[in-house]
């Protein structure tokens, strides 16, 4: 079928995320290989957001489809009640990797579907109904995982589920309480946190959950002590803390997951993209002892048709496999320094840029029209211009893509990319930027 055709039908019948249906016009892709994807008219483009956050090993990997191809012949899927080889090798693979004793795992769909089941698991768990979390967080799009982001994106599904309780995490670059840096403001957010959970009554709250480091709401990246002290606090009241690695997760910031940054052990994980590195959607659950302890008496009411899919299970398999071979999560690490430094020239050089904040190969540029007073160019929620649209369309006519919105440019590439490619993607940039600086008074 030709890209004009395909266009053409997927305008009639294809329904679109988070947009008004007359603003989608998609490229029409046609293959993927490595960092690379090709459109209907052959036109290359360098993927550096690794589809959404989540291709970490690259398109088209060999090892993985023929992993996949092995455990078809075999069969695809059968029912969560039986055992099978893929869903405890992967289980297993899995507790190896985790940091602690989270060594638990129950698998989902997707993100979002892990995150609900966590809502689900801390209030069977601790008897308690709030949960916390941070304003300028996405934690997924069902009704309790939007419930507790802390986004726009919660504004359409309000009011939501009851008892989820939002509070003010660290993002250094505008301090929500006005402090000019991370050396004089005490963790004011941290102090802050525990006043809050005082007067709300700690022995009401079931969880609090965190993104370690926070991915669409640009890359924030909290102080060490803010996340020691949050488990800390935690500790103190028998609140759980919830880590959700959906985005953060497998090298995504250099190391295996964004919590082995703080040296704290979580009681649960949620995650999902890079486990199977988007080649068939999974997500997962993994619990610590103390919450497999608890269901081991106790039933975990909870489940889905598809969960332990043995297809998506050796696809997980299969790029742990390749994380290893490839040494995928130091790469992330060195290279994603690299990119930092390329980075940080392009803060130098463009007006428009007011910061850059990266950890291994994850990193966002935010926009400013005024680098002194860091007054914002598109604004919280475009409020006062579609500065991402804009540029995006002058990435692709580089042959680059990329996710921004907002005041965000979102860079995440397959971990595989190298230095000499890092270079090339970062020259896009650079010349794209001209565009968000054009667009600083109008
Ligand atoms: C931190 C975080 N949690 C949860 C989700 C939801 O995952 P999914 O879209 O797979 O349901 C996302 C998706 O981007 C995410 O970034």
């Amino acid at each position: 079928m030709k890209g004009d055709e395909i266009k053409k039908i997927d305008r009639q019948h294809v329904v679109y995320s988070w947009k008004a249906q007359r603003d989608v016009d998609p490229l029409v892709i046609e293959r993927a290989d490595g960092i690379y994807l090709w459109d209907a008219d052959d036109n290359r483009y360098i993927d550096f957001c690794a589809g959404l956050l989540c291709v970490n090993i690259g398109h088209g990997n060999k090892h993985i489809l023929d992993t996949m191809k092995k455990q078809m012949q075999k069969f695809t899927y059968v029912s969560g009640l039986f055992a099978t080889e893929a869903k405890s090798r992967l289980a297993q693979m899995i507790s190896e990797v985790t940091p602690g004793d989270l060594d638990y795992v129950f698998f989902t769909n997707a993100g979002a579907e892990a995150v609900e089941n966590a809502i689900k698991a801390v209030r069977m768990v601790t008897g308690r109904h709030k949960i916390y979390s941070r304003w300028r967080s996405y934690h997924g799009a069902t009704a309790g995982a939007i419930t507790l982001t802390g986004d726009p994106r919660r504004w359409y599904a309000e009011p939501g589920i009851p008892g989820l309780v939002k509070f003010f995490g660290p993002y250094c670059y505008r301090c929500p309480f006005g402090y000019e840096s991370e050396e004089t403001c005490g963790l004011q957010c941290l102090e802050t946190l525990k006043t809050q959970i005082m007067l709300d009554g700690p022995k009401t709250i079931a969880a609090i959950f965190i993104e370690p480091i926070v991915g669409t709401n640009g890359i924030l990246v909290p102080p060490v002590g803010f996340v020691k002290g949050v488990r800390q606090v935690c500790d103190e009241h028998g609140i759980l803390l919830v880590v959700d690695e959906v985005m953060a997760g497998w090298g995504r910031s250099g190391k295996w997951f964004g919590i082995e940054h703080y040296d704290v052990v979580p009681d649960i994980i949620v995650t999902a993209k890079g486990l199977t590195s988007a080649y068939v959607p999974l997500g997962a659950m993994i619990w610590s002892k103390k919450i497999w302890d608890h269901f081991y008496d106790h039933p975990f009411v909870g489940g889905l048709t598809y969960s332990g899919h043995a297809l998506a299970c050796a696809a997980g398999i299969a790029s742990i496999e390749v994380y290893r071979n490839e040494d995928l999560i130091e790469k992330s690490r060195v290279n994603g320094e690299y990119l930092n430094t390329k980075l940080m020239e392009l803060l130098e050089k463009h007006p428009s840029v007011g910061d850059v904040r990266c950890k291994g190969l994850w990193a966002c540029i935010e926009l400013t029209s005024d680098k002194k007073t860091k007054a914002p160019l598109a604004g919280f929620a475009n409020s006062k211009m579609n500065v991402a649209g804009g540029l995006m369309r002058e990435l692709f006519a580089c042959g680059l893509y990329l996710f921004a919105k907002w005041d965000f440019i979102f860079i995440a590439p397959p971990l595989i990319i190298t230095k000499e490619e890092i270079d090339d993607a970062v020259g896009i940039i650079d010349k794209a930027l001209e565009y968000a600086d054009s667009q600083i008074g109008k």
